[in-house]
């Protein structure tokens, strides 16, 4: 008889497969069948579009600080672009060069990448009335604290989790 199978049973694996609550809060943050779940405009753990920040880099600050940042109404990286036409709309900008604009727009979901010409850009300001989609979803502090603990678990990989009492 070889040790081998038995082996291979009890050595523990690491890492690759989220813990239980992190596993739910992915299956929020990819979930394709609704427009607005978080890959849709975060890259994180090579999945998804870098059209919002990224999350990896703030997944260390408290997770009521980022319930905040998720349900804030206020922008701090969002613009508005408004075209010579009049046309205007929220947007990320994605990168500038002297003759062109790159931007994602944020008025279709998923969101729009686009180059625009500078010369058909009347102005880039910032933005005061664009709304974070989950917003307006209205997640429980249970479904916030699993979709953090998968941010955690992505960025650095946090196994303790996140609690209800922490988001309140
Ligand atoms: C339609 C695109 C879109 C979707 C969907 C979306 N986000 Fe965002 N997110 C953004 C943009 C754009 C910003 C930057 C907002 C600003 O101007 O401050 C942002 C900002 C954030 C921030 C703050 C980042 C920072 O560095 O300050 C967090 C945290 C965040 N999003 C988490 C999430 C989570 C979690 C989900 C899913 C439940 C989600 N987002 C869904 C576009 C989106």
């Amino acid at each position: 008889m070889s040790w081998l199978p038995v082996l291979l049973l009890v050595t523990p694996t690491f890492a690759a497969e989220p813990p239980a609550q992190a596993a739910r809060g992915k299956a929020i943050f990819v979930d394709a069948a609704t427009k607005t779940s978080c890959y849709n405009c975060h890259e994180l753990n090579k999945e998804g579009t870098a059209v919002g920040p990224d999350l990896s880099k703030i997944a260390r600050l408290s997770p009521r600080a980022l319930k905040m940042s998720i349900m804030a109404t206020r922008t701090v990286y969002a613009k508005e672009v408004e075209l010579k036409t009049k046309k205007a709309f929220p947007a990320m900008v994605a990168s500038e060069s002297a003759s062109e604009v790159k931007v994602h727009d944020l008025s279709t979901v998923p969101p729009t990448a686009m180059t625009i010409d500078r010369k058909e850009i009347y102005s880039i300001r910032d933005n005061a009335t664009w709304k974070h989609p989950p917003e307006n979803v209205g997640f429980s502090n249970q479904q916030l604290a699993d979709v953090i603990a998968y941010i955690r678990f992505a960025s650095f990989g946090d196994t303790k989790g996140v609690s209800v009492e922490e988001m309140q």
